[in-house]
């Protein structure tokens, strides 16, 4: 049975890094970008989520983004994030890297939390840096399509790295720190196919760390890993946590 393990190799395997990508976040109603009904299957990435994109035309990637702060603002954390909260609680996870910027792993409980394409948290004026929380931009989202900076009159920009922009320097430099240490990187709910995030399992393996996978669909890095979980994040980390704690 996968989720005993996947017990068994946290627990030997110790320290246990997770990696989480969009599919760890599906279970709570948010679609993730390549499963067949994901997201980029009906927007052009390049069109909406590229800094090319939005420095061309802010209030066209303001209107991809809208609707995804409302979505992200009320969905509700899942079994997936609760069990990995609770692991790391428990001391069986050392801490997240994760793509998403939905802060769901945050408000599951979790507290090491890197989040390496930055987060719908907050936004900031391209003109003069204010930042804005999240709910100062919602709150200007419904007065204007494409909210603008009270000082200054600037266009405003999600704090989430868009194609085409560097990570935080900070963030990818301690998740590949965390990579390199890790006895066991969980990598669940990802398609790994976006760099410099899907560099980080080889820097496990090659520092003579293990590999563990839990993704719906086939990733181009199950042959590296010791263990391959086919199903969904939520019933499978739950069952693990259940076997752990
Ligand atoms: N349980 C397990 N796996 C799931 C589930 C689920 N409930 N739902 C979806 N998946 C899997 C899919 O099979 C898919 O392989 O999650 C994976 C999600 O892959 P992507 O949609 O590519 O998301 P992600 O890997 O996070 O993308 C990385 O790409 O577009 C950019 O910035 C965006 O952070 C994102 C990055």
């Amino acid at each position: 049975m996968s989720a005993a393990r996947l017990a068994e190799l946290i627990r030997d395997a110790q320290p246990c890094v997770v990696l989480t990508g969009a599919g760890v976040s599906t279970e709570s109603g948010i679609p993730d970008f390549r499963s067949p009904t994901g997201i980029w299957a009906e927007f052009d990435p390049l069109e909406y989520a590229s800094i090319e994109a939005f420095r061309r035309d802010p209030a066209k990637v303001w209107s991809f983004y809208a609707p995804r702060f409302a979505m992200l603002t009320e969905a509700e954390p899942n079994d997936a994030h609760r069990a990995l909260a609770a692991l790391e609680e428990a001391g069986y996870v050392r801490a997240i890297v994760t793509q998403n910027i939905d802060l769901l792993h945050e408000r599951a409980g979790s507290r090491d939390v890197i989040e390496v394409h930055g987060s719908i948290r907050t936004s900031s004026c391209r003109a003069c840096g204010a930042s804005y929380p999240l709910a100062e931009v919602v709150a200007l989202l419904e007065r204007e399509p494409a909210p603008s900076c009270v000082a200054c009159g600037g266009v405003l920009k999600p704090d989430v790295v868009f194609f085409g922009e560097l990570l935080p320097e900070w963030a990818i430099e301690r998740a590949s720190e965390l990579a390199r240490e890790a006895g066991l990187l969980l990598v669940v709910g990802s398609s790994l196919e976006v760099y410099p995030v899907a560099g980080l399992p080889l820097e496990t393996v090659q520092a003579g760390g293990r590999l563990a996978i839990v993704n719906r669909d086939p990733t181009p890095f199950d042959g590296d890993a010791e263990l391959v979980v086919h199903a969904a994040a939520g019933e499978t980390l739950r069952a693990t946590a259940d076997l752990l704690l």
